[in-house]
């Protein structure tokens, strides 16, 4: 298991299994040859992510997966020279399957491990097609699981400035779309339907909270307010506006901290990542703002903002090439 010299031919095969995605890629050095996610849909009835079910759900995609993405780019698994992985922060027992089945494939093979962050590998998904921000650069990584601010010195110096101290922005999406009626997850349907409600119909109120952290528990608590004693009918009615307001609000939130770290930092180079980076109205805001401070912006193509392998390996690249391998004895890192 002694790492080889890398080089940009390298062939690696990159695995995620954090939460409810399962995903593999394969990279030839920095360039990505292929990558497939197979998204858990057994959650949707459940009205959120159940853990178990993610774990097993993993345990039956990832083989057939490894072996699809091996086909689809003619690599044989003999020639892989590293496998890199999502150690952490996730569910526990989905980072366990993804973790085990790199390090069978590895003993098996005969190669080193790659544990990756799964975070960084978010910010480092900038990596994957150009246009790459130049360092340094802030990212906002909006997901079901993350609210954070990232200032990125470098591929491997990265430092949070700002996060949630509670929900992430994904999860108010969700939890505000069920005291709808939404299915989960909510974050799309929302956006749908505040594409044609009054952003401004609601007021409902931005967290005040110190620094460059977020807050999103008062919005859910406000929504819950709002919504009691109003029947199914208002919901209906008043749906489209509900949306927009919820949406408006989290938007708002959003590029209040972004704002500020631009400010404190100096910093003009701002990117986006997670899969909350889809949100229709969080990019025509992000969008307007940067023209009115003369920020450029990242936005990545969306299957790379949503959790999936091909950010694994472009971490595991940068990892790889500084010389950063795992231990078979690794343990999965719930928190990073
Ligand atoms: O990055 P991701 O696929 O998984 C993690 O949570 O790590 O992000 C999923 C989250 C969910 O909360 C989903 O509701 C939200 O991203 N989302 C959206 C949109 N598309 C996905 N939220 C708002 N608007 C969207 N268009
Ligand atoms: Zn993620």
């Amino acid at each position: 298991m002694q790492p080889v010299p890398v080089t940009e031919e390298t062939l690696f095969l990159a695995i995620e299994s954090s939460c409810d995605d399962t995903g593999v890629a394969i990279f030839r050095g920095p360039v990505l040859l292929g990558q497939l996610t197979a998204a858990q849909l057994e959650h949707a009835e459940w009205g959120g992510v159940v853990p178990e079910v993610a774990s097993r759900a993993h345990q039956r995609a990832l083989l057939p997966l490894v072996e699809k993405i091996l086909s689809q780019t003619g690599t044989n698994k003999e020639d892989l020279a590293a496998i890199a992985y999502t150690r952490g922060p996730g569910l526990l027992g989905a980072l366990l399957v993804g973790q085990q089945f790199a390090k069978g494939l590895a003993m098996a093979l005969g190669i080193p491990l790659v544990p990756v962050n799964h975070m960084q590998a978010h910010v480092l998904a900038h990596y994957i097609k150009e246009p790459n921000p130049p360092f340094p650069f802030l990212c906002l990584t909006v997901s079901g699981g993350h609210t954070q601010i990232v200032r990125v010195d470098s591929a491997l110096q990265m430092e949070v400035i700002g996060q949630t101290l509670d929900d992430a922005a994904g999860e108010a999406f969700d939890k505000c779309a069920k005291m709808l009626g939404l299915p989960y997850p909510g974050g799309p349907l929302i956006d749908r339907h505040a594409a044609s409600g009054n952003p401004n119909a609601v007021a409902f109120p931005v967290a005040d909270v110190a620094g460059l952290d977020y807050s999103f528990s008062g919005l859910k608590t406000a929504v819950l307010y709002y919504l009691q004693g109003k029947d199914s009918l208002y919901k209906n009615d008043r749906l489209d506006d509900i949306c927009a307001s919820v949406q408006h609000t989290i938007i708002k939130t959003l590029l209040k901290k972004l704002e500020l770290a631009a400010t404190q930092t100096g910093i003009r180079h701002v990117a986006l990542a997670g899969g909350v980076s889809a949100n229709k109205g969080l990019r025509l805001a992000l969008k307007e703002l940067s023209i009115k401070k003369g920020w450029q912006t990242y936005i990545p193509d969306f299957e790379f903002c949503t959790d999936n392998a091909a950010m694994i390996g472009m971490a595991g690249w940068f990892l790889m090439q500084a010389g950063i391998y795992g231990e078979l004895t690794d343990e999965p890192l719930v928190r990073g």
